[in-house]
C-alpha cells in the first residue's frame, strides 16, 4: 500500500494557517473530579472494548447528509458524544439516546448555526462543515476546540472545499462558506499535503453530495476514515479505496436513512494492552478488530510481551518479567498512532535501557512528561523529542492529567507505581474512555472516583 510521509508534520510551511486555539473557557471551569489509584496490584479478566470515539464523532456528523432516519449502535457513552448530540440538536436535527444506540433524523436543519460555546468544546463538530456545504449549499461554523496538544489547523480542509467550488471565509472567528452560484459542489481532484483525518473525512463527506467525482490524494488511512465511508455507502454514497491513501467519491444526488455499528475503538484497545503489560497481567480483550492495532502490538512484542490473537475480535496480552527499551516515532495509520505515545512512555519509563519517543504529529503532546516525572520517572525532552531513561519503581503521587491520552498515562503509570497517585481533572478521561475507571476496578485494579475538596 503507498503510503507518502512528510518529513514532521509539526514543521511544515503553511499559505493559509487556520490555527485553533485552546478556548479559555475550557480551562477555567473547576474540575475537582479525581481517581485515586493504589498501583502495584495485578489485573486479571476479560475486558470489552467499546465502540471508536472518533468513529462515532464523524458518523454522527455524517447523518447530516440525509434527510432519513439514522440509527447508530456501538456509540460509546462519552462527554465529546455529549457535545456532538448537542451541537447536532442546536443546529435542528432530532436526535434520541438510549445507552449506545443513537436515533438520527436531520430531515429538518438549516438556517440554524451551532453555537461557539458548544463547537468550541469539540474540535470533531468542525467536521460537520463538510455534509452541511454539501446538503444545505451554505454553513456557518465556528472554528473549534478541542484538546491542548497543540495548535490545530483547519486549511487542508478549507482549501479542499474551495477546490470544489466553495467560497470559504473567516470573520470574527466564524466560518462561512457557499457553493458558488449555487447548486452543488463539483467533484474535484484534491492532493492533501499531509494525511488528515479530519481534511479527508470532511473533504470525503462533502463528496457524497457533489456534483461528479473527487479524488482525495494523500488521504489519511485511519480506520475511522474506512469506517465514515463504508456508513456514507450504507446510505447510497459511492466511495472506494477508503483505507488506501487514494480516495475516489462519485456524487449522488442524495442519501437515504440506514443503521450503522461503529468499530471498536483501537485506542481504548491499546490502553488496555499496555494496562496490561505495565501491571504484568495477562487481560483478554473482546470486541477488537486487531488489524487495527498492528503497530501497537509490534511495539509490545518489542518490549518483551506476547500479544496473541484468539480469533479476529479477541486479543490476549501475556506480560513478561521485565521489559527492554525500544524507540517510537508517531506516524499516521498504518504507522504508531500519536494517541498511543503517552501510554507507551509510562510503559517505558519501566523498561530496561534508555528509550527515545519523537512525537511527530502534534507540537504541544508531551504534556505528561513532567507529571510521569513527579512519579519518579526517568525523562528528558526536548521540543517534540523525549528520552525514557527505564528506572525499577514508580512512585505513586499527585498527578494533574493535562489532555486525553495523558490523562491515560497517568492512570496507567498509577496502577503500576508503589503506594497511591491521585489523577487530577477527570474531564479529560472522560472526553474519551468510557467508564474507564470501572473496566479497571472489574479486572481487579484497586481505583477510586473523588471529588476533591475546595482549596
Ligand atoms: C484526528 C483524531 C485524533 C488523532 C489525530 C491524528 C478525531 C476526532 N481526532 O484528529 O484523535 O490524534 O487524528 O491521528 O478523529 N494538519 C494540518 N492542516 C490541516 C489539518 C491537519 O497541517 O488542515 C496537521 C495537524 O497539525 C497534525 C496532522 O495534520 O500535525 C494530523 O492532524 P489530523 O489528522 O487532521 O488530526 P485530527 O483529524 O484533528
Amino acid at each position: 500500500m503507498a503510503h507518502s510521509l512528510p518529513h514532521s508534520f509539526i514543521q511544515e510551511d503553511r499559505t493559509i494557517t487556520v490555527a485553533v486555539q485552546r478556548p479559555a473557557q475550557a480551562v477555567a471551569k473547576e474540575d475537582r473530579s479525581a481517581l485515586e489509584i493504589f498501583g502495584g496490584h495485578s489485573l486479571q479478566g476479560q475486558v470489552t472494548i467499546s465502540g471508536a470515539k472518533n468513529s462515532a464523532l464523524v458518523i454522527m456528523a455524517g447523518t447530516l447528509l440525509c434527510a432519513d432516519d439514522c440509527r447508530i449502535t456501538n456509540v460509546p457513552k462519552l462527554a465529546d458524544i455529549n457535545n456532538m448530540a448537542e451541537i447536532l440538536k442546536a443546529l435542528g436535527v432530532s436526535l434520541k439516546h438510549d445507552g449506545n444506540t443513537l436515533e438520527i433524523n436531520a430531515s429538518d436543519i438549516g438556517g440554524s448555526e451551532a453555537p461557539y460555546e458548544l463547537v468550541s468544546r469539540l474540535r470533531a463538530s468542525f467536521f460537520a462543515i463538510g455534509p452541511l456545504l454539501s446538503r444545505l449549499g451554505e454553513v456557518k461554523i465556528p472554528l473549534p476546540g478541542g484538546c491542548a496538544i497543540g495548535a490545530r489547523p483547519v486549511e487542508l480542509h478549507v482549501k479542499g472545499l474551495q477546490a470544489m467550488g466553495a467560497s470559504v471565509q473567516i470573520e470574527h472567528g466564524i466560518v462561512k462558506a457557499a457553493v458558488i452560484g449555487g447548486g452543488r459542489l463539483k467533484g474535484a481532484k484534491i492532493y492533501l499535503d499531509c494525511p488528515s483525518v479530519g481534511a479527508t473525512e470532511t473533504l470525503m463527506m462533502a463528496a457524497t453530495l457533489a456534483d461528479g467525482e473527487t479524488i482525495i490524494e494523500n488521504a489519511a488511512q485511519e480506520p475511522e476514515v474506512e469506517d465514515l465511508a463504508n456508513f456514507c455507502c450504507a446510505l447510497g454514497a459511492k466511495i472506494e479505496g477508503a483505507g488506501t491513501n487514494t480516495i475516489v467519491i462519485s456524487g449522488v444526488e442524495k442519501l437515504h436513512g440506514g443503521e450503522w455499528d461503529i468499530i471498536p475503538d483501537r485506542i481504548e484497545a491499546g490502553t488496555f494492552l499496555v494496562a496490561g503489560a505495565i501491571t504484568r497481567s495477562e487481560l483478554t480483550l473482546n470486541s477488537v478488530v486487531p488489524d487495527h492495532l498492528t503497530a501497537v502490538i509490534a511495539k509490545l512484542h518489542s518490549v518483551g510481551c506476547k500479544v496473541i490473537t484468539e480469533s479476529d475480535s479477541i486479543l490476549r496480552i501475556i506480560p513478561a518479567e521485565t521489559y527492554k527499551a525500544t524507540d517510537i516515532k508517531t506516524m499516521p495509520f498504518p504507522g504508531f498512532p500519536t494517541d498511543m505515545q503517552a501510554q507507551f512512555m509510562a510503559l517505558l519509563t519501566l523498561a530496561e535501557g534508555n528509550s527515545v519517543i519523537t512525537e511527530m504529529m502534534f507540537e504541544n503532546r508531551l504534556q505528561h512528561v513532567a507529571e510521569l516525572q513527579r512519579m519518579g520517572a526517568n525523562i528528558k525532552s526536548k521540543g517534540n523529542m523525549a528520552i525514557v531513561g527505564g528506572m525499577p519503581f514508580l512512585s505513586g503521587a499527585p498527578v494533574m492529567a493535562t489532555d486525553l491520552r495523558a490523562s491515560a498515562a497517568l492512570v496507567l503509570a498509577g496502577l503500576a507505581a508503589q503506594g497511591k497517585t491521585t489523577v487530577q481533572q477527570l474531564r479529560h478521561l472522560d472526553r474519551g474512555y468510557e467508564q474507564l475507571d470501572e473496566k479497571l476496578r472489574r479486572l481487579g485494579a484497586k481505583i477510586e472516583r473523588i471529588e476533591m475538596s475546595a482549596s
